[in-house]
């Protein structure tokens, strides 16, 4: 591998310099030069470092992808592991990103061994819960180090198929005198280790910590270097987990993988529709499910509205889950096309489960939802809506409308109020669709359905 260098880099303008010096010279900016590891010593000038190909001559119809052992981990990723690829996993302290890991470092398929990296805790403590949750750990070498070149090393010593890395904020570089888990560490380590992945097709995936306040030595300042991006979140209190694919190289950005986390280590969760829709008996106001489509599955999610009367001026918009700009533009629609006015109401719209909705396809749903709100009127809790609505108050078709009402039906929904393109040619069993053009269609089938709901 070739020798990596350091420099100095200016703060403000980026200019690098080889000697530190107390003003930068290029913006002229005081103390604003940092050490930095750059790229590794360059050729030659002129012998060429890469060879220019025919995209038809290179091979890349299909990505080895290695499984996980976990299929909702895998479904996360989009499809498991791509062999060579840097993939970095975030999420809040606590929430089970070394057990998840763990967990998937026994199971991997790779052929070789793994290797998990440990700069928090002991080999004994990685060690004991490995053995408590009954995983294989054969196929498991480990390293108790903050040291990357400790890492790298043993890596050319033990020829893994995957390096775990956990955390990368414990990892320091002996490149750099700077603490760890500041931004410069940050970045010159998981660029070692990026680097380690593309020139050994060895998998690195790397564990961050997102940091509650100040993102700015967080897993974001890693996102460009890495090819997949994944965040493991939760509700508080829940023991239902959520990672959420934001970058993907290798498949779709919005992939989830929903899991529980058990006394026996985390679970994945095989029917997560049933997860976010409450398990309530009776109709409330305000609660409208629907069929979203996230990544590569359709998902059943409740929308919650709570118009609260009396609001301030102006009043409150609050969107969880759904974008908030997306609720004032529906609130607007509602007003114009519908004859409802929200404007001396505080209005509170939140999906439920801790998911975010990043489609129109709920709108239909957030504004129903809204509108049973405002009149305490409830919809039947067989009823599920989807639909993207327009300004001027259409209701618009989504993509994959067959999926989401076979989802729904699946989950034991037997009506659904659906955009009159998204009705389905022949009839899906167990479920009956009312389809709208518009906002004033909803309105006409609104009374009908909320006296059904009683
Ligand atoms: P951990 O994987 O250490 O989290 P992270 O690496 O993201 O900081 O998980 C920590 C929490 O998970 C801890 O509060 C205990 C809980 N846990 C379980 O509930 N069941 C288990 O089997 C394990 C190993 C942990
Ligand atoms: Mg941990």
């Amino acid at each position: 591998m070739a020798k990596a260098q350091k420099a100095y880099v200016c703060g403000d303008c980026g200019a690098s310099t080889t000697k530190w010096q107390g003003q930068c010279p290029s913006c002229a900016a005081w103390n604003s030069l940092e050490p930095r590891v750059i790229e590794a010593s360059r050729p030659a000038a002129g012998v060429p470092e890469a060879t220019v190909q025919l995209l038809s001559a290179v091979g890349g119809e299909t990505v080895p992808r290695i499984r996980t052992g976990l299929s909702e981990l895998d479904r996360a990723l989009g499809g498991g592991l791509v062999q060579g690829s840097a993939v970095l996993i975030g999420g809040d302290p606590g929430i089970g990103k070394s057990t998840l890991l763990l967990q998937a470092a026994a199971r991997l398929e790779t052929g070789r061994t793994t290797l998990y990296a440990s700069g928090e805790e002991s080999l004994q403590q990685v060690s004991l819960r490995g053995h408590r949750l009954g995983l294989p750990l054969e196929k498991v070498s480990a390293i108790a180090t903050t040291r990357v070149e400790d890492v790298l090393a043993a890596v050319e010593q033990t020829r893994p198929g995957c390096v775990i890395v956990d955390s990368i904020q414990t990892m320091v570089t002996d490149m750099l005198p700077s603490a760890p888990g500041s931004p410069n560490q940050l970045r010159s380590c998981a660029s070692l280790l990026v680097r380690l992945a593309k020139q050994t097709g060895i998998t690195v995936v790397l564990v961050g910590h997102v940091t509650k306040d100040g993102q700015i030595a967080g897993p974001r300042l890693l996102e460009h270097m890495v090819d997949v991006v994944l965040y493991f979140e939760s509700e508080v209190a829940s023991r239902f987990r959520i990672l959420r694919a934001v970058k993907n190289r290798f498949g779709a950005a919005n992939e989830l993988g929903i899991f529980v986390m058990t006394e026996g280590g985390i679970r994945e969760v095989k029917n997560p529709s049933a997860l976010f829709v409450s398990q309530r008996a009776d109709p409330v106001p305000g609660s409208v499910v629907t069929a979203v489509h996230q990544g590569s599955r359709p998902l059943l999610v409740e929308v919650q509205a709570l118009a609260d009367q009396g609001g301030g001026s102006p009043p409150r918009r609050v969107a969880i889950g759904l974008e908030q700009n997306r609720l004032t533009l529906l609130l607007a629609v509602m007003h114009r096309h519908a004859g409802i006015s929200t404007h001396a109401s505080d209005v509170f719209v939140n999906v439920v489960g801790g998911v975010r909705i990043a489609e129109p396809a709920a709108d239909l749903a957030a504004l129903l939802a809204t509108i049973s709100s405002v009149r305490d009127r409830s919809l039947p809790r067989d009823l599920v809506v989807f639909g993207e609505v327009g300004l001027a108050g259409e209701v618009r078709p989504v993509a994959y409308g067959e999926e989401r009402l076979r989802e729904a039906a699946k989950v034991g929904f037997h009506r659904a109020l659906v955009p009159r393109a998204n009705q389905p040619r022949q009839p899906i069993a167990g479920i009956e669709t009312i389809a709208v053009d518009c906002l004033q269609d909803v309105m006409r089938v609104l009374p009908a359905l909320q006296a059904s709901a009683g």
